[in-house]
């Protein structure tokens, strides 16, 4: 039997081909909304939603209804944090010029984060988001290595760039990656997981190396997000990044989601005991705050630096740096590490006991506060893709924001907030035990 696989941009998608009892003014706000947008415009809900404010997990809509948020990774420290916010209003209110000048709030933010970092990480570049991250680290791998070719998984997104789509097979409607990119299965939960991962790496190694591309990295997100995450056991990646690297090629951790405390750790990486060539981040760093940014080897970047310029206008301005330093200060002072591994670990433990009562949950795995838990048709063990998405719409009619991931749409992302309480992930799993049984 062949199932059908999903594209991660169009899980839980509006579709307005499809009947809708939406009032007049919904139905103008939309149209007016694709009229503007065009092919490109994606809202999330068959009955989309229009927020107006947010805080801490919680996000109000027009109407003033609350929702709790178990989906959105980026305003990490939680919506609207009130110390993010001030900094930002203050240095907007100050001085906001592009990098080529000094200013002290840019150098403290640099040396601030190249802290958190272990080993040779002590060269920064900064950008505007992930995908411009990724795209300048493929780039330095290319030039540092003088090889083409990149691996990654079978269900990734790492942005939007001409090349960085390459290595974003969840992207690509029509055709396959480009020649230079191989693609992989993704980790599966089983005990050899490092050893078939690394298995498949060298696969791809072996056919980028007999097309002449060669390697330049290995691309990953340790926490597999958009492939349906897989964490465990720690360390399984390190058998593959050793194989890259006997082949000549780097490793790229692209920390845009398990970044800034998510896994309840500073970095995803961590976990693997692994020191990436290169790590790429956004989406957390300014809370909202457009911001992103590459960490790697000295050695790497001034090889790069000799071959091409590189210049970001907005990349590291002193707002974006202010941003920054106040997610550092509040993950610090929050104690958000410590919160994402306590709070995670009694979350994943409460979805564990809840799949002892319910068959069409699969599996649960994850690390801190990012976990993903699986949802099957009992009787074939196939995917539950429909049960999924039913479960994501009767959520959000109880005031529950949460998405989903996995090559076939089944496998729900859950992914708060990093202030996120015991609390909050009680109430999450007493509605979908509610949900569960017909509720
Ligand atoms: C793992 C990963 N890398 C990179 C990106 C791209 O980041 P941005 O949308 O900020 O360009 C994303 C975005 O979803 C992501 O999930």
């Amino acid at each position: 039997m062949t199932i059908a696989t999903k594209e991660i941009l169009a899980l839980n998608r509006f579709d307005a081909s499809q009947t809708n009892d939406f009032s007049p003014e919904l139905a103008e706000r939309i149209a007016r909304r694709s009229a503007a947008f065009g092919a490109s415009s994606v809202l999330f809900y068959q009955q989309p939603i229009e927020m107006v404010r947010a805080k801490g997990a919680f996000m109000y809509d027009a109407q003033g209804q609350r929702y709790l948020d178990v989906y959105n990774n980026v305003p990490s420290v939680g919506h609207c944090h009130p110390r993010v916010v001030e900094a930002i209003a203050r240095q907007a209110g100050t001085l906001n010029i592009h990098t080529r000048y000094l200013a002290s709030v840019v150098e403290a933010y640099a040396e601030r984060l190249l802290a958190t970092f272990p080993g040779q990480l002590s060269n920064v570049v900064f950008t505007c988001t992930g995908s411009e991250s990724n795209d300048l680290a493929m780039r330095i791998a290319q030039i540092g290595t003088g090889a083409k070719g990149f691996i990654v998984t079978e269900t990734a997104y790492h942005g939007n760039t001409a090349l960085v789509t390459e290595i974003s097979p969840s992207s690509l409607r029509r055709r396959k990656p480009a020649p230079y990119v191989r693609v992989v299965p993704a980790p599966s939960a089983d005990a050899n997981v490092g050893e078939r991962f690394a298995a498949a790496v060298k696969v791809a190694i072996a056919e980028l190396q007999a097309e002449g591309f060669g390697v330049a990295a290995l691309v990953a997100d340790s926490i597999f997000s958009s492939d349906g995450i897989y964490a465990d056991p720690p360390g399984f990646l390190k058998p593959a990044v050793d194989a890259v690297r006997q082949s000549g090629g780097l490793f790229i951790a692209d920390e845009v989601q398990p970044g800034f405390g998510r896994t309840g750790g500073m970095w995803g990486f961590l976990r693997h005991g692994i020191e990436p060539d290169l790590v790429t981040m956004g989406k957390p760093m300014g809370n909202g705050f457009p911001m992103g940014g590459i960490v790697t080897r000295p050695e790497l970047l001034a090889a790069f630096c000799e071959e091409t310029g590189y210049f970001n206008t907005f990349g590291g301005n002193p707002v974006a740096a202010a941003a920054g330093l106040a997610v550092l200060d509040v993950i610090r002072d929050e104690e958000l590490l410590d919160n994402a591994r306590e709070v995670g670990d009694y979350f994943r433990e409460g979805l564990k006991e809840l799949s002892l009562a319910h068959a069409s949950i699969g599996a649960v795995r994850g690390a801190g506060l990012f976990i993903g838990l699986d949802f099957i048709v009992p009787d074939e063990r196939t995917p539950g893709t429909s049960l999924a998405s039913h479960v994501i719409n009767r959520m959000k009619e109880n005031g529950i924001l949460i998405g989903a991931a996995g090559k076939y749409g089944a496998t729900l992302k859950i992914r708060p907030p990093l202030c996120f309480s015991r609390q909050d992930a009680g109430y999450f799993m007493a509605t979908l035990a509610d949900i569960l049984k017909g509720g």
